[in-house]
């Protein structure tokens, strides 16, 4: 077959799409009897599937991506006038929109100094990972390597990654995983019932404390640095309790171990500042971003270190060894940085960051007022347009809900055109929290229709 076909006829498509596409995170048998979804065209928060049927994408590309909503002509003319000018060339050298993007970043991080482009979250994960063990080595003769993590924190899909992986579910069978990484615990004050020695007060700094416990466990000559996201989103949407940010910095200064904030799904705007490590007073050492950095028009993350970290990898130039020994071919395309450049002129130029901020207080109270009707509804949390409603049996005991009576609300919605999604095959028993983010363009109207959504969902599925 040649590459022409009939827009209005995507059955050539969707046949294509069987035969040969290996969908993500996705068993297969489904399609032997049911058609595969394609998504054809998408406007603001908007999509259109093969059948001209429309969705409201409460999810922004399913994971958290679509940021400045769909659709933008400026973001296809960004990337096109940078990729006919000088579409690549390796990160060794330097870009017009890669050192212009920079610029203007490190403007929205006080604190921060130098930009390493790469190309997926995981990615900029993994170079964070990488900068530690080296600094270990270059510093404190290899001890210092260890990388803590959080129970219920998701940092990506390769093995490393999955290695600093929260998610135990997500991670069966794709071990044995890479050794040097330590678990702490989950910060998530609605579950610490489950959490021995859990005070009724300050669970924050008591979440915090056993950070401190683990490090002083593991001796603190071995632990490099701390990978945290800043609000948890895959793990079920947790914004740590008041007073676990300042005691785990302490906790960081006194043991000399890097801060690594994680901001693949916060960053750029989604909790309504331009990243959620700065609604805590939060000054990481490293921070990583990907998905809203262009808002999924093209491909790109980055890794952003302080310039004292960044002087560890500069500051003797007479050790052939004594500098960041790593690339990323991908990291030196143009469209990432250009659409970068074009996706936070958006976000200034239409206020964004001030509409998420209102709209995501509007959603919540909206979530709030499901609480009320549906006993189901054990926890609401979120911040900004990030939000999430945790499904419980019962409040009392807070027993999660089955995670098939979960999908089953999530499916109800995309019936009605509208697409949520939850927590899914990441933390044994606990899939149960739906999770709500729609572009940072979303107005009251479109949340009150997303509402009004779920509360149907959650009338026809639980009665
Ligand atoms: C917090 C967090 N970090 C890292 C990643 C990995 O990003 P990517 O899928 O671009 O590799 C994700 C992906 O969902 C994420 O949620």
């Amino acid at each position: 077959m040649d590459g022409t076909f009939n827009e209005n006829d995507l059955s050539r498509v969707v046949e294509a799409d069987r035969a040969h596409i290996w969908h993500h995170l996705s068993q297969h048998k489904v399609f032997e009897t049911k058609d595969p979804k394609i998504i054809v065209e998408g406007k603001g928060i908007y999509v259109w599937d093969q059948h001209g049927k429309e969705h409201l994408d409460a999810v922004s590309g399913g994971v958290w991506t679509v940021n400045i909503g769909y659709g933008r002509e400026s973001m296809g003319d960004a990337v096109r006038d940078a990729i006919v000018k000088m579409n690549f060339f390796g990160g060794t050298v330097g870009s017009i929109p890669g050192a212009l993007f920079a610029e203007k970043l490190i403007t929205k991080m006080p604190g921060m100094s130098r930009v390493y482009y790469a190309n997926s979250g995981s990615e900029a994960n993994e170079k964070a990972f990488k900068m530690v063990r080296q600094i270990a080595h270059k510093r404190y003769g290899g001890k210092k390597h260890k990388i803590l993590y959080r129970d219920r924190d998701y940092h990506g899909t390769t093995i490393a990654c999955l290695s600093a992986g929260g998610q135990d579910e997500r991670n069966a069978q794709y071990g044995p995983y890479t050794p040097g990484f330590v678990r702490v615990p989950h910060c998530l004050e609605y579950r610490k019932h489950e959490q021995e020695g859990a005070p009724d007060e300050n669970y924050g700094v008591w979440a915090a404390d056993q950070i401190e416990e683990i490090i002083l466990r593991e001796g603190a000559d071995t632990v490099g640095a701390l990978c945290l996201e800043p609000v948890t989103a895959g793990g079920g949407v947790i914004e740590p309790p008041q007073g676990y940010w300042d005691r785990v910095q302490e906790i960081c200064k006194k043991y000399e171990i890097l801060l690594h904030i994680d901001e693949v799904v916060c960053g750029v705007g989604r909790t309504g500042t331009w990243f959620g490590y700065q609604h805590y007073g939060v000054k990481p050492d490293m921070v990583t971003m990907a998905k809203g950095v262009a808002s999924g028009y093209a491909a790109i993350s980055c890794l952003v270190t302080s310039e004292a970290v960044f002087d560890l990898f500069k500051d003797d130039d007479s050790d052939p060894m004594n500098y960041f020994r790593d690339i990323s071919t991908f990291g030196g395309c143009t469209a990432g940085p250009a659409a970068a450049i074009e996706n936070m002129r958006i976000i200034e130029d239409e206020d964004l960051l001030a509409n998420t901020t209102a709209m995501g207080e509007h959603f919540l109270n909206n979530l709030h007022g499901l609480m009320e009707k549906h006993a189901v509804i054990g926890d609401v949390r979120g911040k900004g347009l990030f939000c999430g409603a945790e499904l419980v049996t019962d409040r009392a005991s807070k027993e999660p809900m089955d995670e098939k009576k979960v999908q089953a609300v999530v499916a109800d919605c995309m019936g009605q055109g509208v697409i949520i999604g939850a927590t899914n095959r990441s933390l044994p028993g606990k899939n149960n929290t739906l999770c709500f983010s729609p572009a940072l363009i979303a107005t009251k109207d479109q949340l009150d229709h997303l509402t009004d959504a779920v509360d149907q969902a959650l009338t026809r599925v639980f009665g």
